[in-house]
């Protein structure tokens, strides 16, 4: 009889990521972990695509080049996380801004972008016409990764990108942009909105393509003080978030700021499932500022990656301990720094996936 009928949960080949669960809050028996910078200069094998391929825009452009290098740190650390290799700047070029990486300097903009004529300029990002590369590449990981980690996607939010494109590469005192918003703010207001409708459509394209979760990276937003924030990256990455939960309202997003400890109460306001803390907040007091509706991620300094293997351990168990046995994916406060030893990166995953709430 109709009563009869019991729906069955929907069996697939491999559960679902557990880092999409963690993030969701159901229960799991350890946190999920993945490494920001996992894949690059740190590994040999990288080094070794390097040479033969010197080329940055080259080794972030090439389909191929991408699912190498992207799977690279799977197959040797299997994370719970598969970041795609490529760039905050990679849509640069499909919105009119040609960029380069040079080594020992950094990215380069070569026509930095001062005036309103220069904004005028600038396009709006069409993410299969531009970065047809990219949606492949997510695809062909998905399928490599088949749910044994979540593929994740990222991209520049509007501040962090129109400070590189104003600066003109990376800043120390932020003196181009501060000098455009706090002379002539409808100008970066232009760039900022150009910005954002490009990321939102382009998280859209990356979640269409085969991406489990997106991290946006404001990595600069804190050269803001909490005023200026709240004007210059503050609606622009609320709008963001709404643009794309109406479309994937089921796809997590992650927002990482680093040296956010001044901003901490302000980040749940744009909406993101997850805050990715940097290492100088110390995690159970961040947990506590962020409030119980929104997942953590990090936050063991970069730095701890030199220490001994009993070291990383301690400040491995330290973390989680702070974390709480929900909402929490393990992570560095940062980037991965270049010359940190492979063995220890091994040992980080061995410590972090042996765990057991
Ligand atoms: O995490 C991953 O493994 C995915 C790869 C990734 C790269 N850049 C590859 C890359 C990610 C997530 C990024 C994001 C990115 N790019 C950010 C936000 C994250 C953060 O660190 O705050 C920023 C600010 C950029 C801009 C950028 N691109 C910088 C500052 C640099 C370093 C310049 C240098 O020479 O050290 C890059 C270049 C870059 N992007 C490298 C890698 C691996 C190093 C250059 C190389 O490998 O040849």
């Amino acid at each position: 009889t109709v009563s009869e009928i019991s729906v069955e949960p929907k069996v697939s080949g491999v559960s679902e990521p557990l880092l999409l669960s963690a993030v969701r809050g159901e229960r799991v028996d350890r946190p999920p972990v993945w490494l920001m910078r996992q894949a690059g200069r740190y590994m040999k094998s990288y080094q070794l695509i390097c040479e033969k391929h010197p080329s940055f825009r080259e080794r972030s452009e090439n389909v191929d080049l991408v699912v190498e290098i992207s799977l690279q740190p799977w197959k040797v650390f299997k994370p719970d996380g598969v970041i795609l290799f490529s760039d905050i700047l990679t849509p640069l070029p499909g919105m009119n801004i040609p960029f380069d990486i040079v080594k020992g300097k950094g990215p380069i903009i070569h026509s930095p972008l001062r005036t309103a004529a220069d904004v005028d300029q600038v396009r709006e990002f069409v993410p299969e016409e531009f970065v047809p590369y990219v949606g492949e590449a997510l695809g062909i990981l998905q399928r490599e990764v088949n749910n044994e980690a979540a593929v994740l996607g990222f991209v520049g939010a509007p501040f962090t990108l129109a400070s590189y494109v104003v600066e003109g590469g990376s800043s120390k005192h932020f003196s181009k942009i501060k000098s455009l918003a706090f002379s002539q703010p409808q100008v970066l207001h232009s760039l900022l909105q150009k910005f954002t409708t490009s990321m939102a459509r382009y998280i859209q394209y990356q979640a269409d393509n085969g991406a489990q979760a997106v991290q946006i990276f404001d990595s600069w937003a804190t050269e803001l003080s909490p005023v200026d924030f709240e004007e210059f990256s503050l609606p622009y990455l609320k709008q963001i978030v709404d643009t794309v939960k109406q479309t994937h309202p089921q796809l997590p997003l992650i927002l990482y700021a680093s040296g956010s400890g001044g901003l901490l109460e302000r980040l749940p306001l744009t909406g993101v499932d997850v805050v990715s803390l940097d290492w100088t907040v110390d995690m159970a007091e961040g947990r506590r500022r962020l409030g119980s509706d929104i997942a953590v991620q990090g936050n063991v300094d970069p730095g701890v990656l030199f220490g001994s293997k009993d070291f990383i351990a301690k400040r491995i168990h330290d973390t989680v301990k702070k974390a709480g046995n929900s909402k929490h994916i393990l992570n560095l406060g940062h980037g991965i720094v270049v010359g940190t030893p492979e063995e220890n990166v091994a040992h980080f995953f061995e410590v972090a996936k042996d765990i057991r709430y």
